[in-house]
């Protein structure tokens, strides 16, 4: 059997009504994991299509962030399955992306509510029935690793994400249970739909994605690979880690961008 594969395994994820959560729900469920779903939207229609697809799924329709939330879909996991395994905590939030000085307080508190605590209540009421080979994911962001891909709210607090699994991985020390995250680039999702019906709607579509290597933005799915892997036992000794898919982004310093095939000079 193949060290991707996920058969016998119980996930939960959150934001699984829509974008990154709704791929990697599928995706882990297409290799053998029966998945809870959580969002504050029904995810519903993200459960239809992995039951139309022969998937073992539960969903729920809750604030990820909140205490009675998070006991809820891991006790949904255990009852309704037996066991957890896999924990990809993913809901989010972000908010405009140019940088506002003058945030307030309610704001602030309500992103990291939700991006941040949501995913530290998750581990928190997940921990006590993870197993060794289990595995924690948490979406954190590249914003949370550099300035310029979102607000001062969203991008401290997946830079929290982003401290957070690095001390639970070693809080956690000898569990024999992994925490990482996964730093998406731009992605099409619910959440980047704004940015990018405003960029069609102008006829600018081509310029998604620009600032990267690849020249392009992502797909969920491509994301969802990451997670589903580090899910898995062929990421067995990756643990503690960000790993960024966002098409080379935070690869660079700022330079000009040249023309695709251009040389340095030409
Ligand atoms: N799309 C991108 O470009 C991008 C880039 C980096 C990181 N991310 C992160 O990826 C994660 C998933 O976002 P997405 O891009 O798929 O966006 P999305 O809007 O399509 O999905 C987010 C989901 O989270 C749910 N959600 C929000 N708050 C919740 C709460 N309190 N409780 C339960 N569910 C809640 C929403 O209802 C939604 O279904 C987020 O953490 C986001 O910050 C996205």
């Amino acid at each position: 059997m193949s060290t991707l594969s996920l058969a016998g395994r119980v996930a939960v994820v959150t934001g699984a009504a829509s974008g990154i959560g709704r791929a990697s729900a599928r995706l882990m469920a297409a290799r053998g994991a029966a998945v809870v779903l959580a969002d504050r939207q029904d995810p519903a229609e993200t459960a239809d299509i992995i039951r139309a697809a022969g998937g073992q799924v539960r969903a729920l329709a809750l604030d990820a962030a909140t205490e009675d939330g998070a006991d809820a879909f891991v006790r949904t996991a255990l009852d309704g399955f037996g066991r957890l395994d896999i924990l990809h905590a993913n809901a989010g939030v972000s908010g405009p992306l140019p940088p506002d000085l003058t945030v307030g307080a309610g704001d602030f508190s309500e992103k990291h509510r939700i991006n941040l605590i949501g995913p530290w209540l998750a581990i928190r009421s997940a921990l006590p029935h993870l197993k060794p080979g289990a595995s924690i994911i948490c979406t954190a962001s590249v914003a949370g690793l550099r300035a310029g891909a979102g607000g001062i709210p969203y991008s401290a607090s997946k830079a929290g994400v982003v401290s957070l699994v690095q001390t639970v991985a070693n809080a956690i020390a000898g569990s024999g249970v992994r925490a990482n995250a996964v730093a998406p680039g731009l992605i099409e999702t619910g959440m980047t739909a704004p940015l990018y019906d405003d960029a069609r709607a102008r006829g600018r579509e081509d310029r998604i994605g620009q600032l990267n290597p690849l020249r392009r933005g992502g797909e969920p799915e491509e994301i969802a690979e990451l997670v589903a892997f580090l899910a898995s036992d062929a990421a067995s000794y990756v643990n503690g880690q960000v790993i960024a898919a966002d098409g080379g982004l935070t690869s660079c310093l700022p330079v000009a961008p040249r023309p695709a095939g251009g040389r340095p000079g030409t």
